[in-house]
C-alpha cells in the first residue's frame, strides 16, 4: 500500500483557516480521499497537555527557549503517535500547523533564528516535513480584528503587532526557500476567491500524487 500524503495548513491568527480546512476536507472527499484531522500544537492526549501549558496566560514569563523546545516535544509526541502511524497505513493526514509555525512563531517572530530551529528540526524529525503546505496570507491588522471577535486571547494572541509581522514574514520566508511546499494563498479576498486558489493548489497536488 502506499504511504499517505501530509498536507497543513498554515497562517497568523485570523486568516480563516478553520473554514478553509472544512473545504480541503470536502475537495479531497470528492475525490474519494478521507482525511485524518489533526493540530498542533497538540494532536494527541499528552500533545494537548503540552498545548494547554503554552497557550494559557500566564504571570511568569515564558522563556522563548522553553517555547521552542515544548512546541517540538508536542510534536515529536504527535508524529510518534498519530501522523507517522497512519500515513504508514495510507491514510492522508491534514494538520492545522505544524513545523512551519516553529519557524514563523519562534524563528522569526520571537527571533530565535531559523538555523536553530532547523538543527532541532533536523535532529528530532529527521527530515519529516509535510509533502503541501497552504499558508493563508493575511495582512497582520486585518487578521487580528477577525481574530478580536472570537473572545478571550491566548498567550500568543495577546502578543504585540510587531511580533505578528516578523511572524508573517517568517512564513514568507519559507515559501519563497520552497515555493514547491509551500503555496501562499491571498486570503484577502471573498471565500470564493481563497477557495479557488486552494483548489489551484489541490488539483496540482492531486494530480501529481493520485496512484
Ligand atoms: P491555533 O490558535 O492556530 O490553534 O495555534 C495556537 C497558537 O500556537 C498560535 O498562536 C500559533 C502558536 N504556535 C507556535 O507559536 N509555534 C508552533 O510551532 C505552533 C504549532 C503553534
Amino acid at each position: 500500500m502506499s504511504r499517505g500524503k501530509f498536507i497543513t495548513i498554515e497562517g497568523t491568527e485570523g486568516v480563516g483557516k478553520s473554514t478553509n480546512i472544512a473545504f480541503i476536507t470536502q475537495w479531497l472527499a470528492d475525490k474519494g480521499i478521507e482525511i485524518l484531522h489533526t493540530r498542533e500544537p497538540g494532536g494527541t492526549p499528552f500533545a494537548e497537555e503540552i498545548r494547554e501549558l503554552l497557550l494559557s496566560k500566564r504571570e511568569e514569563i515564558v522563556d522563548s527557549r522553553t517555547e521552542l523546545l515544548l512546541m517540538f516535544a508536542a510534536r515529536c509526541q504527535h508524529l510518534a503517535q498519530k501522523i507517522e502511524p497512519a500515513l504508514k497505513k495510507g491514510q492522508w493526514v491534514l494538520s492545522d500547523r505544524f513545523t512551519d509555525a516553529s519557524f514563523a512563531y519562534q524563528g522569526s517572530g520571537r527571533e530565535l533564528g531559523f538555523e536553530r530551529l532547523a538543527e532541532l528540526e533536523n535532529w528530532s524529525l529527521q527530515g519529516f516535513k509535510p509533502d503541501l503546505t497552504i499558508m493563508l496570507d493575511l495582512p497582520i491588522e486585518i487578521g487580528l480584528e477577525r481574530a478580536e471577535k472570537r473572545g478571550e486571547k491566548d498567550r500568543f494572541e495577546s502578543e504585540q503587532i510587531e511580533f505578528f509581522h516578523r511572524v508573517r514574514n517568517g512564513y514568507l520566508a519559507i515559501a519563497e526557500a520552497e515555493p514547491e511546499r509551500m503555496k501562499v494563498i491571498d486570503a484577502s479576498g471573498t471565500i470564493e476567491q481563497v477557495q479557488r486558489q486552494i483548489e489551484k493548489a489541490l488539483i496540482n497536488f492531486y494530480e501529481a500524487n493520485k496512484d
